[in-house]
């Protein structure tokens, strides 16, 4: 691995430990906002009863817990390279009492299992963060059995996110801040039209299919949006902390005053778009 990648891995690394209390913290909404995303990236993935699974990035434990439930008589390897991050989804797996899981930190370009391991790999909003996102899809490909589904999935564009763009593109207007570059973890980096198509083709996988999904993520007040995208949000809440303090609370005023135009009946309303992309292992 190159040095700027293990710089950009180690990274992610420390800021996602630092982030694992803000997941925990809103474990129930980042749940209910996902579902559809997680439902459609195991429904890509073909599960049976007795499939072994690898979720890759799994994080607080999606959709690694839930695929798990659908597979009593095989099991689920959930890995991220956050111990923090797998930890809470090992409480969370615990206090369920489910036994057909296990954990691993690694990081996905790394991953320590044999060759065709897995009946079904599953990725939920991780190849974004990955500093070579080829290496790690090669890593899934290797450790999946011929014949085995590999189902992702990654933020559309940015017009379809208001609930990142909204902060993110405020954040642009009132900092210096460079976008980051095309090759540098980033909410959008997989959002072109066609190229997750194109990554998955490129690692050999057959039958590639990509598809859009949407939700909304809803909240009660500006307050609670913005508390939860500070507590959650890497991308959104790095930026500002390298704004001052006075760029900052020009920020969260204009945010505050642009989330009207997303409240129906009372709720704030903020559209959500994954594309969900699956394929099969030659
Ligand atoms: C947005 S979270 C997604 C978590 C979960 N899959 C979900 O959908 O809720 C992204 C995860 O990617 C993990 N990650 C970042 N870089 C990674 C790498 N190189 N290898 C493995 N995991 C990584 C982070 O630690 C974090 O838990």
């Amino acid at each position: 691995m190159s040095v700027a990648a293990d710089k950009i891995r180690n990274r992610q690394r420390i800021i996602w430990d630092k982030f694992a209390a803000g997941w925990k913290k809103w474990d129930a909404e980042l749940l209910d906002w996902q579902r559809p995303f997680g439902a459609a990236v195991i429904q890509g993935a073909g599960l049976r009863l007795d499939s072994t699974v690898l979720d890759v990035a799994s994080g607080t434990g999606e959709p690694g817990l839930t695929a798990a439930a659908l597979v009593p008589g095989g099991g689920v390897e959930l890995t991220d390279i956050s111990a923090g991050m797998l930890q809470v989804a090992q409480e969370k797996a615990s206090t369920l009492g489910m036994g057909n899981v296990r954990f691993r930190v690694c990081d996905a370009a790394e991953l320590p299992f044999d060759d065709g391991t897995f009946d079904a790999v599953l990725c939920c909003f991780g190849l974004m963060f990955f500093p070579d996102m080829r290496a790690a899809l090669r890593e899934m490909v290797r450790t999946a059995k011929p014949g085995a589904r590999i189902s992702a999935a990654v933020w559309g564009r940015a017009a379809a996110n208001p609930w990142a763009s909204l902060v993110l593109g405020t954040l642009a207007q009132h900092t210096e801040l460079p976008a980051p570059p095309a090759d540098m973890p980033g909410l959008f980096r997989c959002s072109a039209p066609g190229f997750m198509t194109r990554l998955f083709r490129g690692v050999g996988l057959l039958a590639v299919q990509e598809r859009t999904v949407s939700t909304d993520l809803v909240h009660d007040s500006p307050a609670s949006y913005w508390e939860f995208m500070t507590d959650i949000a890497t991308t959104v809440a790095t930026g500002l902390a390298l704004a001052d303090e006075e760029a900052r609370s020009l920020i969260r005023s204009d945010v505050f005053q642009m989330l009207g135009r997303y409240e129906h009946g009372g709720l704030l309303r903020l559209r959500s778009t994954a594309t969900i992309v699956t394929g099969i292992r030659a």
